[in-house]
């Protein structure tokens, strides 16, 4: 299917910098502080990035003290029900703060407000919320936020359309060894219980050239892994019409200089191609591992969910990526107790999940979605069962990662050193290209390098380790 690209015109970007600037004219000497509370996938932790990039130009400074800042923005997910529920308990916390300092802004935005009701529901039922917009209008923050300094109304700008591509919108970035890249917005699969393509609209892939550029300059400013995201990166490019497709693009990026790691998340099984294989394989920079979701291990699910493969086709594709890459890590997301889900059904997840033997699973219950088709099924399953079931595939896939991590007992591996372990200020923590974690001791000097580290004891979750020195 070709379509336009469609780019957020550099006379709306400059207007967005105008509104920056006016912004600074009234911050300056206030030394007012923002706090952004993220929810949900790393699409929204680096559309953070972009309203901490604005927030950060327009002079206001970041704090992790929820109770010292002026500004508190909410950047809200949808993909499940306990995730709202949160937002919700979350708004509703801040009201007597926001009597007692009527200056305050509170703003609620990301992909919760792309649901009309709930961006109305927000706004009569937490009336002290100044600011609600959503996903496609991310880069009109500056604007809006202005609006909202002046009005004593809510103001609310929630765009109903299948969303742009907005290039060179400042971005604060997590400081540290690692960046995100999205190279793609939304997402066309419509897989029958997911939110997601009602709040991100279609697929939007970002021009090679934009996406290179931002990657050099990552490079060059001392990033040494970059993550690119998508909800389906591996369609990258199939909404252009033109030939240049996501193994393209990993190929490119691997030429990249300064970069040394390459990670790409989420890969649909669909549009895992013998093209992206060999790309994965050939690429030095690109990581040993895929995280493929799975979602079912029964035919008769993965088509109700609309998933478009079957068990059989997965495993397929399993092999063959083995084949080509085989100390490859792989990883799934899972849901357990979709409508109609019988033990049968549920045994299938068990023994597809034994059979492919993750590294690790993100497994989840079923969450009705208000609009999904999957929504309008009638759920004979009832909450008990879920949470049993859940806990039996959590139990097994526990027991499958650390048998996968007692192998790597003894074995010397390549680690990125991130910084502090979060556990243990004593100790480092990094990952292997496999993206497991390892906790060791080793100077602070080795953060942002890359050491060799013996695995010296292996849990479920993670590793802990002793860097080999050079005579070793
Ligand atoms: N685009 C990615 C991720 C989407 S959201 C992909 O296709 O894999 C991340 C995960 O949330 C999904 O993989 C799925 O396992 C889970 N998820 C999505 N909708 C859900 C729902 N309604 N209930 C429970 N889990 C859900
Ligand atoms: Fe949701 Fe499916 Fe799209 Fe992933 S591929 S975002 S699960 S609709
Ligand atoms: Fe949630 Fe939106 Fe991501 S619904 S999972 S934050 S794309």
């Amino acid at each position: 299917m070709e379509r336009k690209q469609v780019l957020v015109s550099p006379e709306e970007l400059e207007k967005q910098k105008h509104y920056i600037n006016i912004l600074k004219q009234r911050v300056s000497d206030l030394n007012l502080k923002y706090h952004i509370i993220t929810y949900g996938c790393q699409m929204n932790v680096h559309d953070s990035e972009k309203l901490a990039g604005m927030l950060y130009e327009a002079g206001y400074q970041e704090t992790d003290n929820e109770h010292e800042a002026d500004l508190i923005l909410f950047n809200t997910c949808c993909v499940r029900e306990n995730a709202e529920l949160r937002v919700y308990g979350n708004v509703g916390a801040l009201k007597s703060r926001k009597q007692a300092n009527p200056n305050m802004i509170i703003g609620v935005c990301g992909c919760m407000m792309q649901q009309k009701e709930v961006a109305d529901y927000i706004a009569s039922r937490f009336p002290f919320v100044d600011l609600i917009f959503g996903t496609h209008n991310l880069h009109r923050f500056p604007q809006l936020l202005l609006q909202a300094i002046d009005s004593n109304n809510t103001v609310v700008e929630v765009l109903d359309e299948q969303g742009s591509i907005v290039e060179h919108v400042p971005t604060k970035r997590a400081e540290g060894v690692s960046a995100w890249t999205t190279i793609m917005y939304g997402c066309n699969n419509f897989c029958s219980y997911c939110i997601v393509p009602y709040v991100r609209g279609r697929e939007r892939s970002r021009r090679p050239e934009d996406i290179l550029d931002e990657i050099r300059e990552l490079g060059q400013k001392g990033y040494k892994e970059i993550t690119l995201l998508g909800q389906n990166v591996n369609s990258y490019g199939k909404d252009t019409g033109n030939d240049y497709l996501f193994h393209d693009l990993l190929r490119d990026i691997d030429k990249l200089p300064g970069i040394e790691r390459i990670r790409f998340m989420t890969s649909h099984p669909k549009d895992l191609s013998t093209g992206l294989i060999e790309a994965m394989a050939d690429c030095d920079k690109v990581c040993e591992h895929l995280h493929l979701p799975i979602q079912a291990g029964s035919n008769r699910i993965l088509k109700a969910m609309n998933r478009k493969y079957t068990r059989e086709d997965y495993l397929r594709l399993v092999d063959r990526v083995r084949t080509a890459i085989p100390d490859i890590a792989l990883t799934t997301d899972i849901i357990v107790g979709f409508p109609g889900e019988t033990e049968k059904d549920f045994l299938d997840t068990l023994d597809i999940v034994k059979q492919v033997g993750y590294d690790s699973a993100f497994t989840f219950i079923y969450s009705p979605r208000t609009g999904t088709p999957a929504a309008r099924l009638q759920d004979q399953t009832d909450s008990e069962v879920k949470k049993e079931r859940l806990a039996r595939l959590i139990e097994l896939q526990n027991r499958i990662s650390k048998d996968k991590n007692l192998k790597l007992l003894n074995s010397v591996t390549e680690i990125l050193v991130e910084g502090p372990s979060k556990n243990n200020s004593e100790m480092l923590t990094g990952r292997t290209r496999t993206n497991k974690i390892v906790n060791f001791t080793g100077s602070k000097d080795l953060i942002g390098e890359l050491v060799q580290v013996r695995i010296r004891e292996a849990k479920s979750w993670s590793l802990e380790g002793e860097v080999v020195t050079q005579d070793e």
